[in-house]
């Protein structure tokens, strides 16, 4: 198998770490754990960016010198990824030693080659990005595309990278390796940056004094974007490592966000292939999280804090603080199809944990554990000659690995989770249908204990699978149900076979690792029908009345009146939320041939990307209404105990336009 290397960026000092930042670590750290769990040999990077004058203006200000600032701050990331579980096998400071090496020499080759040459450089230059911009890149009024701040022109005797001339390479490479900037959107959007022309790019300043010095030209400093980029091959041991570097190079996955893209698929590369080394394998480029919408930003008071989530999650749960953070891992990478954008929001978290965790998951052993407890002695039962709904159990088992290594081993944690989910899905069902509970008031223990054997032998292939995801609530299942070897020394082919789980072994019933989360208790009931039509209620998010809970007055119907009411199945083709209303989502759903389109107050509840390619049940016949300017022709089904809506689908598959009854 081949070795896998994958990065993070190197998060600049001065930053504070957000969700943005931690989602690319997890990311990262996801994938390493999976290649690891695969049994490749893992080589996983992240660091600190520490030069350049936004980093020196930040020290100033803090009476330190720039070095003593970035001792300060580096430490604080590194306990960050630490606290978060991060299993990165190193840390790279661009003010190591080993750094300051590698980036000069690579600079003094590229120099040498003659593709730096002096000249004066001008141009538009945003001080925050560090990076210059042509006239038609700039917002209105000259302002950064990415701060929006005003940028400044700048003239300066400079370095200069002959970039131009590598235009036709990159734009062959990159129309030649499909795979090598994905996802597929944001490959286009390099090739039409490429093909829109390279101008040649100032590497070097004379103004920053807080960076590497230019070899042959001390009073000038490496431009910092060149510099950073090199940690990836300094880290991996370009000098100091010959045999690693030679090995991971290659291989090497470059994880990050969309705004440092061209940096990492254009510049890099056409840099490398400058001084004679390979380029990176794969630039994987994921999306923008936004809070209501809105970037995220401290002066616009809707920065998510990753420690404050978890905290808040583990508090309101009462789950382990480290499961907590497995669970908002889960619910980032879950959420949002990687490569698009997601709105994060704490609902969304909450309704993960509640949904996917507590009773997909950890009900799953919850409800299986003790049977074992009562009823076999505390010991896995052995497991008996397959039968009945056996049968579809393990033809599950055997399609999952597989199924979740063509997405996750391939950065699609979304559709991965959803396979694994699947199969968990069918874990539940089995138990349900097969009723252990029958078999053993039916004096059937045999029978009783092949079930259990069967739903605890599903558990450890999901839990073995899930191990990239929750390192520590997975290690807390495994301990749950006994299993003697060590859950760090299974490995992907141990989720492939059938019947791992050994029989005899003394489980250790615990508390449940995701306890429910109560949400508010509901408002006070109110009679259905009062003043507000069914439609407009799922609309605004506000959900039936309580009485459709069980407790209300509602007057009996008929089966011909339930008749009346045309309940389909439909699919989800498009979502995207409706301007000005922070509850509402204009969905475009497919009902067998046609196509119509309905508005849901479900918005804080569900991200509109994590909906497309969902199956929904909806009433068809309802009289269309606009709402907000949109007319929705239909309502979609989701329970609603007042504080969230969720939705409801259907267990397994089914067509679009099948009938509800
Ligand atoms: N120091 C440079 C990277 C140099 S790599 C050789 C840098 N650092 S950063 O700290 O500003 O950003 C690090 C990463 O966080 C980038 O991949 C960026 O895209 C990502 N994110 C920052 N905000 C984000 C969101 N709101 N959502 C998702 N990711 C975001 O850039």
């Amino acid at each position: 198998m081949e070795p896998f290397y994958v990065t993070t960026p190197i998060y600049y000092v001065n930053d504070v770490p957000h969700i943005g930042h931690t989602y690319t670590t997890m990311a990262a750290d996801t994938i390493a754990r999976w290649k690891r769990l695969c049994g490749a040999e893992v080589f996983f990077l992240t660091g600190t960016d520490e030069h350049g004058v936004n980093i020196e203006r930040r020290a100033r200000e803090a009476g330190m010198s720039a070095q003593a600032w970035c001792d300060l701050i580096a430490p604080k990331w590194q306990a960050l990824w630490k606290r978060l579980g991060i299993s990165n096998d190193d840390f790279i400071r661009t003010t190591e030693p080993r750094h300051v090496r590698v980036a000069q020499h690579l600079f003094q080759r590229a120099y040498e080659r003659g593709a730096i040459y002096k000249g004066t450089y001008e141009g538009w230059y945003c001080p925050s990005c560090e990076a210059y911009y042509a006239e038609g890149e700039l917002l209105e009024g000259k302002t950064c595309p990415i701060h929006k701040r005003g940028v400044e022109w700048a003239a300066e005797e400079n370095y200069v990278f002959r970039l131009s001339q590598y235009q036709d390479w990159i734009l062959r490479k990159i129309e030649g390796d499909p795979q090598f900037i994905q996802p597929e959107t944001q490959r286009n959007e390099m090739l039409s940056f490429v093909r829109g022309g390279l101008r040649d790019l100032a590497v070097s300043r004379l103004s920053v004094k807080w960076g590497i010095p230019v070899p042959f030209d001390p009073a000038q400093t490496i431009y910092v974007w060149v510099e950073a980029l090199i940690n990836y091959v300094t880290a991996i041991g370009y000098l100091d490592h010959p045999e690693r570097y030679q090995r991971f190079w290659p291989q090497a996955h470059h994880l990050i966000g969309r705004d440092i893209n061209r940096f990492h698929s254009v510049i890099w590369p056409c840099f490398l292939e400058a001084v004679g080394l390979p380029s990176p394998k794969q630039v994987w480029v994921h999306g923008f999280w936004t809070v209501g919408g809105e970037k995220m930003s401290k002066t616009r008071g809707n920065f998510i804090d990753p420690i404050a989530e978890i905290t808040s999650l583990a508090a309101t749960s009462g789950a382990e603080w480290e499961v907590a953070a497995d669970a908002f891992r889960y619910t980032l990478l879950r959420e949002v199809p990687f490569g698009q954008d997601g709105d994060y929001s704490h609902a969304a978290l909450v309704h993960r944990f509640n949904a996917d965790l507590a009773n997909d998951f950890g009900n799953l052993l919850n409800r299986t554990l003790p049977l074992v407890d009562r009823h076999f002695g505390g010991r896995i039962p052995a497991p008996g000659a397959p039968q009945g709904p056996d049968g579809a159990l393990h033809a599950a088992a055997a399609a999952v690995p597989d199924a979740a290594d063509a997405r996750i081993g391939t950065f699609d944690f979304t559709r991965g989770l959803a396979e694994i989910w699947r199969f968990l899905g069918v874990a539940n069902k089995y138990i349900d249908e097969a009723a252990p509970w029958t078999a053993l008031k039916e004096g059937n223990s045999a029978r009783a204990g092949a079930i259990v054997y069967n739903t605890l032998e599903a558990l450890r292939i999901a839990t073995i699978l899930l191990t990239p995801v929750f390192p520590t609530a997975a290690q807390r299942v495994w301990g749950q149900l006994g299993i003697a070897a060590p859950l760090s020394a299974q490995r992907f082919a141990d989720a492939r076979v059938w019947g791992g789980l050994p029989a005899g072994a003394g489980i250790r019933l615990g508390a449940p690792l995701f306890p429910r989360i109560e949400t508010r208790p509901a408002p006070p009931p109110r009679r259905a029908g009062a003043g507000r039509t069914p439609s407009a209620r799922a609309a605004d998010g506000a959900g039936p009345s309580s009485s459709d809970k069980g407790g209300g007055a509602m007057s009996e119907i008929t089966i011909d009146d339930f008749n009346k009411v045309d309940l389909r199945v439909a699919e989800v083709l498009e979502a995207k939320r409706v301007a000005g209303a922070d509850k509402l989502l204009e969905l475009r759903i497919k009902i067998g041939e046609s196509t119509r389109t309905l508005v849901a107050g479900i918005a804080q509840q569900y991200a509109p990307e994590s909906l497309i390619g969902r199956k929904i049940v909806v009433v068809a016949n309802l009289q269309p209404r606009r709402l907000r300017g949109v007319e929705s022709q239909g309502m979609l089904l989701a329970a609603n105990d007042g504080t969230r809506a969720v939705l409801l689908a259907p267990d397994s598959d089914v067509p679009s336009g099948v009938r509800v009854s």
